[in-house]
């Protein structure tokens, strides 16, 4: 199986080499507008080929779409990541254009591709990828909600550690819905648990809101560390989903969708746990939200709403 990863940055760079690390792929084609950066880290990551015994073939192309011709996935992530200080929507001007441009590009070689959109602000891109193909919706894919639950499971690990109960992030269970968006991500904490018991047993009421909170900020976090936004995380969140993509785990993951009805929703791409299969999504799952998880989830949807109201002007 073929894969397209458009962007050799840090992050489709990391997404390109996690998907080799996982051998389910023929050919990982790795584009980029820069000359010689993705053929340079595609020789890279070949010549670690012998020593992590991967067959994956990696290419690097200079802007060659026709390279990219009959990809099954094709991941977006082109675009300016944020600096320190910067919002994921503050990058909508600038990544709106490049994306629709990759995608127009892209869809001519791959026609049946499944696409997953990393660029930020993910949501907005997410939307627009499905505006501009007009391509049924099982097959835009926003990856958000996988990375945010991933940082979730981290943060609560931490806070049961903190509490004297020795977990990692893999002995937690955590989803986070909603925009990915710092102030507006929805981290599930009524039905995180650790090792089947529920987290609220666990934390104390301010421990959980601490990792909540954290995990709202968990790119801006690192965007502040690292001067730009992280890659090993996000990187390796877009390779999960190709993966239950390509090997059709119909793996229940929460990204971003467009709702058409779904959580009372239509015509809106925000993240919401979906079964990811060899179609791309093949369920949308309606949970049942109460409470302030349900009044933040409609908070999300009205920022995402908003971000999408400034397409058209990032357009132009
Ligand atoms: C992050 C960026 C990639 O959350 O959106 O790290």
């Amino acid at each position: 199986m073929k894969v397209t990863v458009v962007g050799a940055g840090n992050v489709g760079a990391t997404v390109a080499n996690v998907l080799a690390l996982k051998k389910f792929a023929s050919e990982v084609v790795l584009l980029d507008i820069k000359e010689g950066v993705s053929e340079g880290k595609a020789m890279d990551m070949m010549q670690t080929a012998h020593m992590l015994n991967f067959d994956t073939k990696i290419t690097g192309v200079t802007n060659d779409y026709a390279a990219t011709a009959g990809s099954k996935v094709i991941v977006v992530t082109s675009g300016i990541p944020r600096k320190p200080g910067m919002s994921r929507e503050d990058l909508i001007g600038t990544n709106a254009k490049i994306v629709k441009s990759v995608v127009d590009q892209a869809l001519k070689y791959s026609p049946e591709a499944i696409f997953v959109i990393i660029s930020n602000p993910m949501d907005a891109m997410t939307y627009l990828t499905i505006k501009d193909t007009k391509l049924p919706r099982e097959r835009i894919i926003g990856q958000g909600g996988m990375l945010d639950s991933s940082r979730f499971r981290y943060y609560l690990a931490e806070a049961l550690k903190a509490a004297g109960i020795p977990a990692t992030p893999t002995d937690v269970d955590g989803m986070v819905i909603g925009g990915h968006s710092d102030k507006t991500m929805v981290p599930l904490a009524s039905i995180a648990t650790y090792k089947g018991i529920p987290v609220k047993q666990l934390l104390s009421q301010e421990a959980l809101d601490d990792a909540i909170a954290k995990t709202k900020v968990g790119g801006a976090t690192l965007t502040k560390l690292l001067g730009t936004s992280a890659w090993y995380a996000p990187g390796a969140a877009a390779a999960a989903l190709v993966e239950a993509i390509a090997v059709d785990a119909k793996k229940l993951i929460p990204c971003c969708v467009y709702l058409d009805g779904e959580y009372g929703e239509k015509d809106l791409c925000i993240g919401v746990p979906v079964v990811l299969g060899a179609k791309g999504i093949e369920k949308i799952v309606d949970l049942k939200l109460e409470g302030a998880e349900k009044d933040n989830f409609a908070e999300s949807v009205t920022a995402a709403r908003h971000t999408n109201s400034l397409l058209a002007d990032a357009l132009k």
